[in-house]
């Protein structure tokens, strides 16, 4: 059992919980709608296709979301247009960072970022991206999405 790491990194996490959304026409319909269940942080650093971004808010309107139709246009709009795969996001670092800054660095629920901590616990450190491909149940489209910006 490899867990001497995540004692101390528990210690590291808050500095990373307060990045904002991009300015940008939407992002006050954004965080109205898009904040009602979880915080805006858990997609800030998500990179998304507008194909990616139309699903992803399908998948929340499945979850529950409310909104207009012209709410959910201006939101889907505004995802597609500054969180896009071609702006660049903060690296993360998936050997180093805890469940927390994993969640906001990658863009996928904390649930799903504990996961990913205790196999690396378990198995050591991820060399690669296959590596981290490994884990069960880990969805490999957003990890895809950011393969530039993750350091191992
Ligand atoms: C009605 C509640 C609700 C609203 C509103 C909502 N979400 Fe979610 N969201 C959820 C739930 C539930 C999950 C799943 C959490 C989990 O798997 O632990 C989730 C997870 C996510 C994830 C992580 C997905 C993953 O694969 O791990 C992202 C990204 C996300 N939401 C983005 C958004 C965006 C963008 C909006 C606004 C368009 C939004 N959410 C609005 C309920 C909501």
């Amino acid at each position: 059992m490899k867990f001497f790491g995540a004692v101390f990194f528990f210690t590291l996490t808050a500095a990373a919980d307060k990045p904002g959304l991009p300015d940008g026409p939407g992002k006050q319909t954004t965080e109205k709608l898009c904040s009602a269940c979880h915080g805006v942080n858990i997609f800030v650093n998500r990179r998304e296709s507008r194909d990616g971004w139309n699903s992803l808010v399908e998948e929340m309107i499945r979850h529950g979301m409310q909104g207009e139709d012209e709410e959910v246009g201006e939101v889907s709009t505004y995802l597609a247009k500054h969180l896009s795969r071609s702006t660049p996001a903060p690296r993360v670092n998936v050997n180093q960072s805890t469940a927390r800054e994993l969640a906001v660095g990658l863009g996928i629920a904390e649930s799903k970022t504990r996961v990913i901590v205790k196999y690396r616990e378990a198995n050591g450190n991820f060399k690669n991206i296959e590596d981290l491909f490994k884990v069960p149940g880990i969805e490999t489209q957003p990890i895809e999405a950011k393969r530039n910006e993750i350091d191992y």
